[in-house]
């Protein structure tokens, strides 16, 4: 059963290869795409990306919020990853939210990303999020029907964006 993991610097070469599946599967999701592969090849660049992870902060025009990754790992396999917005801002109200997830192409279609975002309810309930805002885009269906499958209501939808609410409290099954 994969597990929530802190990111860190032993999972290198496993999530060079996921990143690795984003670019050939193409085109990059939004979390890939920023992810500079040049700068994480190395082991030591590697390991400052981790760092930098674990003080992240999102900044809009208004105001940063304090942003929390784990990664979900089996073995020593990096599978994906999610973000926990503390809080929302300008830019993350619009598109973003309190949460955001990838899943490596290869280990897509296997129910991870519906575990992943069930399992860091807790998290998100921790730091004091009731009802979290999930944005996906309309066409996103995978996305989609992971938030639903985990209890997300559709509250919006717009042309580019759906919003999702999802109560975190009482969800500490995975
Ligand atoms: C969207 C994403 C997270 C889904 O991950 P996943 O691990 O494949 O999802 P799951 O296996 O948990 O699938 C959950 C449900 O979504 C469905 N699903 C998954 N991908 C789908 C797709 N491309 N189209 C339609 N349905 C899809 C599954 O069939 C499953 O539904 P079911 O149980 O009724 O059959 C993954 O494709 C991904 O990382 N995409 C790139 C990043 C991204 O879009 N992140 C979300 C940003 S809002």
């Amino acid at each position: 059963m994969p597990q929530l993991i802190p990111p860190h610097p032993r999972f290198h070469a496993s999530f060079l290869s996921a990143i690795e599946e984003f670019r050939a599967a193409g085109p990059l999701s939004d979390w890939a795409a920023h992810v500079d592969y040049e700068a994480v090849r190395g082991q030591e660049g590697f390991a400052a990306y981790v760092r930098d992870l674990d003080l992240r902060r999102v900044a809009s025009a208004e105001r940063s919020v304090p942003e929390s990754t784990l990664f979900w790992i089996e073995g020593e396999e990096f599978l994906g990853r999610i973000a926990v917005r503390h809080r929302l801002n300008e830019r993350l109200e619009v598109m973003g939210g309190h949460i955001g997830y990838a899943i490596r192409p290869g280990a897509q279609g296997k129910g991870h990303a519906t575990a992943l975002l069930r399992a860091v309810l807790p998290l998100a309930y921790a730091v004091g999020i009731d009802d979290a805002l999930l944005t996906t885009d309309p066409d996103n269906h995978g996305s989609r029907r992971v938030i639903e499958k985990c209890g997300g209501r559709l509250v919006k939808q717009g042309p580019d964006h759906c919003y999702y609410r999802l109560r975190t409290g009482g969800a500490a099954e995975v």
